[in-house]
Parts: C-alpha cells; sequence; structure tokens
C-alpha cells in the first residue's frame, strides 16, 4: 500500500479539495483506495457525504482497541473508501504522546490490517507542525504539499522543508510541492510562481486554478469528476495526479 499525505504547515491551502480529487482519480483507475480523514474538522468526510464518526475515538483508535476494518465506509464511488474523522481526533496528539511506542510505528501497526486491502491511502492531514504531522513523515511515501503562490505560504514552506532536513525526514519519502487557488491576474501569485519554478524545480508544473468550480464542490458534496468532468479545471487535477504518479515513481 503506497501512502500519500497531503499536508502543508498553512491551513486553507487546498489539501482537503485536492487529496479528494486525487483519491477519486486513485480510485476511478482501479486502484484500490482509501482515503483517511485525519482533521477533526471532518471535511473530506463532509464531501463523501460520510458521517464523520468513529465509535471509541482517537484514543481507543491510536491504543490499537478498535478494528480498523469496521470502522472503514463505503463512499459509492467504484474502489473508494473512507476512513472517516472524528471530533476526538482534535485530542490525536495527546493519544500519541501517551504511547510507548514510537508514534509512526503505532499508526503503522494500526494500518496493517487494512493494508493488504488497498494500493493506495490517501492522508488528508490537519495543518500544523504537529506530533501527528511527524507521524505522518515517518510513515508516508509521498508528501504531497498544495500551496498558495505567497510570499508567506512560501516563507512556510521553507521552514517545513528545513524541519524535513533537519529530522531527515527528506531521506524517506519523496516531497512533492504544488501550487492551487492561483490566481493569474494576482501579480503576487505570477511573480511567485515564475521564481519558484526557476528555483525549486521539485514544485510540480500542474497548477491548480482558483475556480468557482472547484469550490462547488462544497455544495455538490462530491469530487469535481461527478459534476464537471470535462472542464480544464477537473483537467487540472487529471494533469496533476499524472504527474504526482511520474515524478513518485
Ligand atoms: N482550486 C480552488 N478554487 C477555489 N476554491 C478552492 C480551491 N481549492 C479549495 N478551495 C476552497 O478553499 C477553501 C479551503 O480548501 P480546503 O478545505 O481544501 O483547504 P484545506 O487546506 O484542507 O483547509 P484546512 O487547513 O482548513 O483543512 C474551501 O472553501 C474550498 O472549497
Ligand atoms: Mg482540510
Amino acid at each position: 500500500m503506497k501512502i500519500y499525505a497531503i499536508y502543508n504547515i498553512k491551513g486553507g491551502v487546498g489539501k482537503t479539495t485536492s487529496a479528494v480529487n486525487l483519491a477519486y482519480l486513485s480510485a476511478a483507475e482501479g486502484a484500490r483506495t482509501l482515503l483517511w480523514d485525519l482533521d477533526h474538522q471532518g471535511s473530506a468526510s463532509y464531501y463523501l457525504c460520510v458521517k464523520p464518526k468513529i465509535e471509541g475515538g482517537a484514543k481507543e483508535l491510536i491504543e490499537g482497541r478498535l478494528n480498523v476494518n469496521s470502522l472503514l465506509r463505503m463512499t459509492g464511488y467504484p474502489n473508494l473508501d473512507l476512513f472517516p474523522s472524528d471530533i476526538s481526533y482534535r485530542r490525536m496528539d495527546q493519544a500519541l504522546e501517551e504511547e510507548k511506542d514510537r508514534p509512526s510505528r503505532v499508526v503503522g501497526k494500526l494500518l496493517k490490517p487494512v493494508a493488504k486491502h488497498y494500493d493506495n491511502l490517501f492522508l488528508d492531514c490537519p495543518p500544523g507542525l504537529s506530533l501527528l504531522a511527524e507521524t505522518i513523515f515517518g510513515l508516508c511515501d509521498v508528501l504531497l504539499v498544495p500551496m498558495i503562490p505567497t510570499t508567506l505560504s512560501l516563507r512556510a514552506y521553507n521552514r517545513l522543508v528545513r524541519f524535513l532536513v533537519d529530522k531527515g525526514y527528506n531521506r524517506r519519502m519523496r516531497v512533492l510541492p504544488f501550487f492551487t487557488l492561483v490566481h493569474p491576474d494576482k501579480p503576487i501569485h505570477r511573480v511567485v510562481t515564475a521564481n519558484v519554478r526557476e528555483k525549486h524545480p521539485v514544485f510540480l508544473k500542474t497548477i491548480i486554478p482558483d475556480s468557482n468550480i472547484i469550490e462547488a464542490m462544497g455544495v455538490k458534496r462530491s469530487p469535481i469528476f461527478t459534476y464537471a468532468r470535462q472542464t480544464p479545471d477537473a483537467n487540472s487535477y487529471r494533469d496533476l495526479w499524472a504527474e504526482i504518479k511520474e515524478r513518485s515513481g
């Protein structure tokens, strides 16, 4: 099972939107796909019309006292299942801290029973450089970092990279940043995307535009491909997924 985490220190940058669309594309290709909504906001669960509820909550889950397979929900889309959020995920760090074992090993162990049923696991991460975030850095194969092209976003990204290098996480996973919510009329977006492309070839070439059609996912409660499949906006996510697969081997 290959693990893709959609993560940024910053909030509101398109993590959940990207996680839902990328997981949908993975599943639509026939890969058995699981999306874990790790954010207590429960936005991915909302988009996929699944109740954000884990009976027993974060503490029992992390303590290994729940049957994880029984917590997974079908989404109605072929090959795509959801591991829902729960409000108790807000205490995930505390639950992880109370474990004796290394946090990434604890979460790796709890995922073991589901790993043989899925080809791809997508983690929709909450923002912040928390213990949960570090746990994910120690677990995932590919760290996808959606980013709005502004100066402060770039600063947060550089801090993240420094952190990953300092702790050695960059050696065990592929980090793939990409731009989201891009507005071609905004000079700052134009300047930052151009500069970054020149200086950081690691950035994916595909750009996800700031689009009313993408934003409508909140009203439609479904991935973009179900209601606007033949649009350039849907194609931007198709291009992104193709590039991610190419770049992550
Ligand atoms: N490409 C886009 N064009 C227009 N609106 C978008 C786009 N991507 C996301 N949005 C909107 O921006 C808001 C934030 O998106 P999203 O929830 O995906 O970000 P997030 O990084 O997961 O946020 P959080 O940190 O709160 O989890 C939402 O209202 C979403 O509908
Ligand atoms: Mg989110």
